[in-house]
């Protein structure tokens, strides 16, 4: 393997150019142009918040009031901070038109004046979420786009949920997005209408990885190092893009046959997946990788407590 040194990330680049994803937009587009909602998920890097970003812009002109939440994992303890990003900034348009008992719950749980909790004030909140968007969509149809839905606070999911197995014929649309590592999306659908239609990003294929190192200034690089990227990176676009910069950033490039470097943030990116492994999958794993053709028996007794 060789690889050229004259590649770097131009400062011009679009980054959210999207490349493929062409299956993924039609069903899709079919989908919210009839009024559906959308769940993408996926594993980290794997590209669900640029698809995410390109149907926002795409439906946002469309609806009247566009309502975005992104919550991050340090800040997924904080009750009712999801929905406070969500509805912050319409309450003064919404908050006249509910019964008082509703207003108060509403604003008390948003503002973090009063002692709201979902136990207390329960029923009052479900309703007040429920009354906020009916009032949004009467002038005019509501995109909803939340993004890591994984780290959405239990308060938020619970009332968004509520609303969301209520809303019927209101046009209210939602566009989210879950890191998953498997198909445990199941549950994040519980936040959104009933017929949400749920899908799964799957990994680039070689020649779309190939037009994402180009797109992103990753140019001249050899057929086989591109091979190599789309191998090691198992089709996750962040992971090619992280691994490409490694080379661009290496200055002694690998050898034809040895391996790609892998650069820090993205090892710590898997450190994090592997942690989450019991004992028995890490030691499975450690003699998958370091054996010359392991044999299942031998990944059985690597995986066996003894
Ligand atoms: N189809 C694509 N076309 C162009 N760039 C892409 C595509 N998919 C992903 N990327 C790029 O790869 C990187 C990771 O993508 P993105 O942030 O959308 O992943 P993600 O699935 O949302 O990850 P996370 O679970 O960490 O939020 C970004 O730099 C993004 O611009
Ligand atoms: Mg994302």
């Amino acid at each position: 393997m060789t690889v050229r040194r004259d590649f770097k990330e131009p400062a011009r680049c679009r980054p959210d150019q999207v490349i493929g994803r062409e299956e993924l937009f039609t069903a899709a587009r079919e989908q919210l142009g009839r009024g559906g909602s959308v769940l993408l998920h996926g594993p980290a890097g794997i590209g669900k918040s640029t698809v995410l970003r390109a149907l926002a812009a795409e439906y946002g002109g469309a609806a009247r009031t566009v309502l975005r939440c992104s919550p991050t994992e340090s800040e997924s303890h904080l009750p009712f901070l999801a929905l406070a990003d969500l509805l912050g900034l319409v309450l003064d348009e919404v908050s006249e038109r509910l019964p008082a008992a509703q207003r108060i719950a509403l604003e008390s749980a948003l503002t973090g004046r009063g002692e709201s909790t979902l136990q207390r004030d329960g029923l009052a909140l479900r309703l007040a979420v429920l009354s906020a968007l009916r009032a949004l969509a009467d002038s005019g149809p509501v995109l909803v786009v939340a993004d890591d839905l994984q780290w959405l606070d239990p308060a938020s999911a619970e009332l968004l949920g509520f609303a969301a197995r209520r809303l019927g014929d209101t046009p209210v649309r939602m566009l989210c997005a879950v890191r998953t590592d498997g198909q445990e999306y199941d549950r994040h659908l519980r936040a959104s209408p009933p017929d949400t239609l749920a899908v799964r990003l799957g990994p680039l294929s070689s020649a779309q990885m190939s037009a994402l190192l180009d797109h992103r200034g990753y140019t001249g690089l050899p057929r086989s190092t591109v091979r190599d990227i789309h191998r090691t990176s198992g089709g996750n676009a962040l992971f090619a893009l992280e691994l490409g910069r490694a080379l661009a950033e290496n200055p002694t490039p690998p050898r034809p046959g040895e391996p790609l470097p892998v650069p820090t943030s993205l090892r710590a990116l898997v450190l994090n997946r592997l942690e989450m492994l019991s004992q028995e999958a890490r030691r499975t794993l450690l003699v998958a990788s370091a054996g010359a053709r392991p044999t299942l028996a031998l990944l059985h007794a690597a995986g066996r407590d003894n």
